[in-house]
This record gives structure tokens, sequence and C-alpha cells, in this order.
């Protein structure tokens, strides 16, 4: 039995591509004969039945926009079985066969949980900036949130330079340092700071030292904001109680590393991976995140993409030490 009418939603943090997403996944499942269903503002619009029919001029101009048109909310009805109930008989009552949920790992979490309770199927698309999730080599948002990391970086450089300081840049990606590490290599930072590996205070001041001997007067060290040592405040607080050759600055980017138009990268990204979980619903399947490997679309099952830990690309280590000399 073919599905005539599947739903789409976003959840967990938004991300520069997720509109892209809702647009491929509209328009290919339009292209396969299927309806599709907007559900408002994650699990919370599941639960409320706040549903909406999609059709292919809904989701026109909307692929260069940041954010998600769907809106996404955390949900605590849905964290109760009462709460899943209702959602079960609101997607039942709107003739909802079928589920693509945009979002991280804690989307993926209960989109299981609705799929083990009530067997309405899943394919969970892997949205969310922090580049975190197992089973792809990009997440959609990542791109275009480093790119924002990068240019706001660039302009801290103009004005660290300019008075000789060393700034401590925190950023996000909850507890994984794929932003981190990107950016740190991109901007030239001098230090970068991860929540995959510990932080040594002295080994952090020696460096700046070292970057002192070496007349650079001024520097950035990138902070992850799940670092072992703390976030960029703490950490400069830290050094400055060994070291205070630098006039120190603290810049905390925050949110907008969430916003802005999607990169090229996050377009297409969206866009391809919206129509493989559109194909892969439609051919039965279930319990599955799409993802983007070696740059060909793969299939990997949600409980690895959550449960197995995604390494940092370690190649790019030696890049730290070795170009901030
Ligand atoms: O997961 C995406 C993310 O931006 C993380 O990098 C960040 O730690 C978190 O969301 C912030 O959550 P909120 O938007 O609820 O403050």
């Amino acid at each position: 039995m073919t599905m005539k009418k599947i739903g789409v939603f976003t959840s967990g943090g938004d991300a520069p591509g997720m509109n892209a997403c809702i647009r491929s996944v509209v328009r290919t499942a339009l292209f396969h004969e299927v309806e599709v269903m907007g559900i408002y503002e994650g699990f919370n619009g599941l639960v409320e039945g706040d549903f909406i029919p999609l059709n292919s001029r809904d989701v026109s101009n909307i692929l260069q926009r940041g954010g998600t048109i769907l809106r996404s909310a955390r949900s605590e009805s849905f964290r109760t079985s009462e709460g899943r109930q209702q959602a079960f008989e609101k997607v039942k009552a709107a003739g909802i066969e079928g589920l693509i949920v945009i979002g991280g790992d804690g989307s993926f979490t209960g989109a299981e949980i609705f799929h083990r309770e009530f067997g309405i199927p899943y394919i969970g698309v892997p949205g969310t900036i922090d580049n975190d999730l197992f089973g792809t080599d990009l997440t959609i948002g990542f791109d275009t949130a480093c790119n924002t990391v990068v240019e706001a970086v660039d302009k801290i450089k103009d004005t660290a330079a300019s008075h000789n300081r060393l700034f401590f840049v925190e950023v996000m990606g909850r507890d994984s340092g794929y932003i981190a590490l990107n950016t740190g290599i991109a901007v030239g930072a001098e230090e970068i700071l991860l929540p995959e590996t510990v932080t040594d205070i002295h080994d952090l001041v020696n460096k700046l030292k070292e970057s002192r001997k070496h007349k650079k007067n001024s520097s950035i060290v990138i902070v992850a904001e799940g670092d072992d040592g703390g976030g960029a405040l703490e950490i400069a607080q830290k050094v400055k109680q060994h070291y205070n050759e630098y006039d120190t600055r603290v810049t905390i980017l925050g949110h907008l590393q969430r916003g802005g138009k999607p990169s090229t990268i996050d377009r297409v990204l969206g866009s391809r991976l919206g129509h493989q979980a559109v194909l892969s619903l439609l051919d039965g399947k279930s319990d599955i995140m799409v993802g983007l490997q070696n740059w060909e679309v793969t299939e990997t099952s949600v409980q690895d993409s959550i449960q197995r830990k995604k390494p940092l690309r370690s190649s790019l280590f030696p890049l730290i030490d070795a170009l901030s000399i």
C-alpha cells in the first residue's frame, strides 16, 4: 500500500537550510502524487494537531531563507504518554501515514518512541548547526554557521590587531567541537579549545607566550561552548591569573550562528536529503536517518546516528599548531 499523505516538521535548534529541506520534501512528495501536511512547532504541533496542507506554491521563495517556516519548539507534553496518545489521534485524524523529522538527536529519539508506540514510520533528516550526528559528514546548517563565525571573527581580528589584544571567542556546538575546529583553522586561531580534547590552561598560556615571542601582537582563541575548561569567559579569567601580558577581551557569538541565509552547500544538502527522505519513506522504510557521506546520499539507522559518537577529523589537529606559529 503506497502512502498518500505524509507530514513534515522541524525540531530542536533551527538551522539555515531547513527551509530548503522542507521545500524539497514538499515538492518531491507532490511529484510522486503524495500530499504533505506541514506540522508547526515540532512535537508540540504534533500534540496540538497544528497542521497545514502544503502545496508547491507554499514553499516558493523559502530556499534562500534562514530559520524554518514550520518553526520549532521543545514539547513537554510529548514527553508524556498522554501527550503522545493525543499526537497519535491527531495524526490519524489528519490521515498522515508517515513523518519526516528534520532535526537533531533529540528529535530522532522522540520520533523513534512515537514509531515504537504507534507504528507511524519516520525518516530523520540531520538538521542542526552542531554537525554532531553519526552517519553524515555534514548536518544541515553547519556550513552556514561556520561561515557566520568566520565572518564575525575576521572582524574581531581587525580590532584585535589594532589594539594588540587577545580575544577569546566562544562558538556553539553544544558538546561537539566541529564548529570550533573548522572555524578555528579558517580564521587562523592561535588555539582552539574543544570538548573532545582536555584543555590545559598552562599549555594554553605557554602557547600564547610563544606567540608573543614570535612577535604576534594580537591573538585569537576559539572556545567551543562545551569545552571542559568552561566557556570563553571562564577560560579568559583562568588565563589572566597566569598571564596578563595581553589586554584581553571576550566575545560570545551566541545565536547569530543559527541565523542567516543558507550557503550553497546547505541549500544543496537540504534539497538532496529532503528528496531522499521522501523516497525512503515511500519505499516503506523507517527508523533511518538520511545523510551525506563522501558526497553521496546514504541511509543510517537512527539508533546508530544517535548512539554512535562522530569523532572529530583528527587529521585537522596538526594544522592548529603548525599554522599558528
Ligand atoms: O543544537 C543547536 C544549538 O545551537 C547548540 O549549538 C546550542 O548549544 C543550543 O542549540 C542552544 O539552544 P537554545 O536555542 O535552546 O538556547
